[in-house]
């Protein structure tokens, strides 16, 4: 197998042969040797609004998980643009196929639609508006976008529940149970019974008719694995070991670590927080593995820390690496490319209407 600067040098020749034509998106949860040759990077909002942006580029090969692929082709190729382009679409590469999320993977469009009948037993959802983060399969963003509903992303969470209650007087919020009550909990919303729907029990997602008559906002059971391995012991412990230090975490994680946390924020928010910051400050940072430690390197005048004993990195987001980097990039260039994200154009449309509110409501 070859060498990193042998795949590095692989990559930066297409980089050099299709020039402006390619556009490599970058995760801050990506290695730091994808994040290296990433021409932009991002969190979830901004690597959207970088997509909606593209405009000389025909091919993006996004550094990232399978939904954030999904709706990079579909604000490319959206109507608007294809015009501009004359109908030429921007191909968009996941460089493997596999790089999915689990939390995107709780939410089946035939659960959410199950449920939604289920539910219209019990209250009208006519009064509901559907949001979704944008962890969440493109079927899902086009279920909400068809049902009046918005995409949030965990930096304007709240701004789309705002949003969201202009319009209707309940909330259903799929798939993140923790951004989706993290979220809720800091705003004015009246009532604080949330129940969680749960796709496997066997009637009205396990809750009562009084409960989700009662409720304003619905959550999803779905959670990421990664963020959800941060505990209020781990933020006890680093208290008590670090006096001064300072907490901060992913809006991903559970309930009882965000009420602990100093400060929260997307991964943008997370870098720019401690970019911000002084020299000498102290952080015990919740979220991805990989953004911690590049944060380190970078910040050598301040302390962070990794907000847990254990390891939790995103395992999918890894899958992304220069070998597979270098031969989807290879195969395109070649004429037969592979991996290849492309939304049918009925979903993409429907999902467009929700992204695009999402993109309004900053
Ligand atoms: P952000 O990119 O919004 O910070 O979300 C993190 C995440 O888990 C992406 O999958
Ligand atoms: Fe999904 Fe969590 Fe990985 Fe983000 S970090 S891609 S939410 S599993």
């Amino acid at each position: 197998s070859l060498s990193n600067e042998e795949l590095y040098e692989r990559i930066a020749t297409i980089k050099r042969e299709l020039g402006d034509r390619l556009l490599i998106l970058g995760h801050h949860y990506q290695q730091d040797e994808v994040v290296e040759l990433a021409d932009l990077r991002g969190d979830s909002y901004q690597l959207s609004q970088l997509a909606a942006d593209s405009d000389d580029c025909r091919v993006i090969a996004f550094c990232g998980v399978h939904f954030m692929a999904e709706t990079a082709d579909i604000l490319a190729n959206r109507p608007e643009k294809l015009a501009e382009r004359s109908g030429e679409r921007v191909n968009v590469i996941l460089p493997d196929m596999a790089a999915g999320c689990s939390m995107a993977d709780m939410a089946a469009i035939e659960q959410i639609e199950d449920a939604w009948d289920e539910l219209g037993e019990v209250i009208d959802t006519d009064d509901i508006t559907p949001v979704t983060y944008i962890n969440s399969a493109a079927s899902l963003k086009a279920f909400v976008g068809r049902h009046g509903g918005i995409v949030c992303t965990s930096s304007n969470a709240k701004a789309a529940l705002e949003w969201a209650f202009a319009r209707r007087s309940r909330v259903m919020f799929f798939p993140d149970q923790h951004l989706g009550r993290n979220t809720s909990l800091g705003m004015d919303i009246t009532n604080d019974q949330m129940p969680v729907w749960d796709p496997f029990a066997s009637e009205l997602g396990g809750n009562t008719e009084e409960a989700l008559k009662q409720s304003k906002v619905i959550l999803w059971k779905g959670h990421c694995s990664v963020h959800q391995m941060f505990r209020p012991e781990h933020v006890e412990m680093f208290r008590e070991k670090h006096p001064g230090i300072k907490i901060l975490v992913h809006p991903e994680c559970p309930q009882d670590v965000f009420e602990l946390a100093d400060e929260y924020g997307s991964t943008g928010k997370i870098i720019q927080t401690v970019k911000n910051a002084p020299a000498g400050s102290k952080w015990a940072i919740g979220t991805e593995l990989h953004l911690v430690n590049r944060l380190k390197q970078q910040h050598p005048e301040q302390e962070i820390h990794f907000l847990s004993p254990v390891v939790c990195m995103c395992a999918t987001m890894y899958r992304i690496d220069l070998a597979h980097l270098a031969w989807s990039l290879e195969n395109y260039r070649d004429g037969t490319p592979t991996n290849l994200i492309e939304v049918d154009d009925e979903t993409a449309k429907w999902s467009l209407v929700a992204l695009q509110r999402m993109l309004e409501v900053k």
